[in-house]
């Protein structure tokens, strides 16, 4: 006998595939606040089925506050047009509604000036509908995930908690000018190489391609990264990874940028499959990586790069803030501050590393058990041993007791690249010409030339052509430079 399920069962079934694991919710909630234009989000996980995502981002007005959990409701789209020209991460309006069926949902929300409200529901019912105040933004907590599903409750694994941090990780990869937090750890707005160095820690050492449709940073000799975005949405996209593969790459992250109008990201209800109808993209990429082979490596996301400019830029002037110079094809615009941070700091390390830097006396000395002496000896640190105690007694002046302490657990690149990114002063003034070539020439000999010890990128850079094109002239490049 054929009879119609009721609407329960249908609701749960067609909202299954949404909300299929923890990690899927705080996705689907991410992806929320990102759409919200939030510039914070902080994610708070007490656990794998009760956790809490807030935003500082557009907000909802209370009377819409209801709209959100009902099915097919979205403010992002409202025809077929709109989702051809699709700019946000939502757009199905499946999400809240899904959320709400398989947990006790709690959002709490205001637009700017508008009345703040909270909404209760919890499987699918209205517990709580009422104006509360509050402040621009959402918060959205999830609890008692799956309370009503015990087979997928049951199926959520022991590895849940790190797969919801590797998901933050992911976005945070691809929105770095987005602060997040995950309890209490925090990825402060950056550039998007700071970004990764918070995200994977700073020993990766990544080569840069881009080109019009595509920005790739990647690495043939280390495993362990491995990211597609497609329009900053985390995608499998396996014509692309497979190319990368082939071109003996064994990390990568692959920023993907197409008109949206090219990319489907309908196939699926989680939205992980796109489809790409035009492969330039893929064709592109592969002329710069077999391109990128021949040349020197062009510009490496950690230091020890060997050459950046393909020919060495010379310095025309500065006024005072900016210094200019060019090579035949260029124009680059530095941040003359950022410069004088970039060489006192590298400055700053080589002599740290060669013992040059004076050492001071510890009013008392502090105890460590041994085994980094050799490390403490390459720093230049004063220390004694007796039996199996290592005792300080004199350290270089811009070390304190932690850097010594957090030797046993890191490498000494690591905690002298701290104690100088911490000591490095600027020493910024209005420079004669002569003073600036001086500069420019120690910072030319500087390993990495692409951001202050902060992460700042430290220049502009600008195609002559450009410039040439809107005077009539014509760029010839010189053969010798
Ligand atoms: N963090 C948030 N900030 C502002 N509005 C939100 C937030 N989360 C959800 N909304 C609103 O609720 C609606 C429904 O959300 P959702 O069910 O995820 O569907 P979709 O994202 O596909 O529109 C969104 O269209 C949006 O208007
Ligand atoms: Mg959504």
């Amino acid at each position: 006998m054929i009879r119609k399920l009721p609407q329960e069962v249908v609701r749960q079934i067609a909202s299954g595939q949404i909300a299929s694991s923890p990690t899927a919710v705080l996705k689907e909630l991410l992806e929320n606040s990102l759409d919200a234009g939030a510039t914070e989000i902080s994610v708070k996980v007490e656990n794998p089925f009760n956790f809490k995502v807030v935003d500082n981002g557009c907000g909802i007005d209370y009377r819409e506050l209801p709209l959100t959990v009902e099915r097919f409701a979205t403010s992002k789209i409202r025809d077929l047009k709109d989702l051809k020209q699709l700019k946000t991460y939502g757009f199905r309006g499946e999400a809240l509604h899904a959320i709400s069926q398989f947990s006790r949902l709690t959002i709490k929300s205001s637009r700017e000036g508008g009345t703040g409200g909270k909404l209760v529901v919890r499987g699918g019912t209205v517990e709580e509908y009422t104006p509360v105040p509050y402040r621009k933004g959402t918060s959205v907590s999830v609890e008692e995930l799956f309370f009503n599903a015990p087979v997928r409750r049951k199926a959520v694994s022991r590895k849940e908690r790190s797969s919801l941090l590797k998901l933050l990780k992911t976005y945070a990869l691809s929105n770095p000018s987005v602060s997040f937090s995950f309890n209490e750890k925090v990825f402060p707005k950056a550039s998007l190489k700071e970004r990764i160095h918070q995200l994977f820690g700073r020993e990766w050492e990544l080569l840069e391609v881009k080109g019009s449709s595509f920005h790739l940073l990647y690495s043939r000799e280390r495993k362990g990264l491995r990211f597609t975005f497609v329009n900053r949405r985390p995608v499998e996209l396996p014509e692309a990874e497979k190319l990368l593969e082939e071109k003996g790459i064994k990390s990568y992250i692959l920023f993907i940028k197409i008109p949206s109008e090219l990319v489907d990201p309908n196939i699926t209800p989680t939205k992980e499959r796109v489809y790409i109808e035009d492969k330039n993209y893929l064709k592109e990429i592969e002329e710069s990586l077999s391109y990128s082979l021949n040349l020197p490596r062009i510009s490496a996301v950690r230091e020890k790069r060997e050459i950046e400019y393909s020919v060495k830029p010379q310095l025309i002037g500065s006024d005072g803030t900016v210094l200019i110079a060019h090579d035949p094809e260029n124009y680059y615009f530095f941040d003359i501050h950022l410069i004088h941070e970039r060489v006192n700091y590298e400055e700053l390390l080589e002599k740290l590393k060669s013992g040059e830097i004076p050492t001071v006396e510890l009013l008392k000395e502090v105890e460590l058990p041994i085994g980094s002496e050799e490390k403490l000896k390459r720093l230049g640190v004063g220390f004694r041993v007796e039996g199996n105690t290592v005792y300080v007694e004199e350290i270089p002046e811009i070390l304190n007791i932690e850097d010594i302490k957090e030797l046993s657990r890191k490498s000494v690149e690591s905690v002298a690249e701290l104690a100088c990114r911490r000591a490095v002063k600027s020493g910024y003034r209005i420079l004669e010409f002569k003073e600036l070539e001086e500069l420019f020439e120690r910072f030319l000999r500087c390993r990495n030339r692409e951001t202050c010890p902060h992460g700042r990128p430290i220049y502009y850079k600008m195609k002559k052509e450009k410039i040439y094109s809107q005077l009539g002239r014509k760029l010839k490049v010189p053969k010798s430079w």
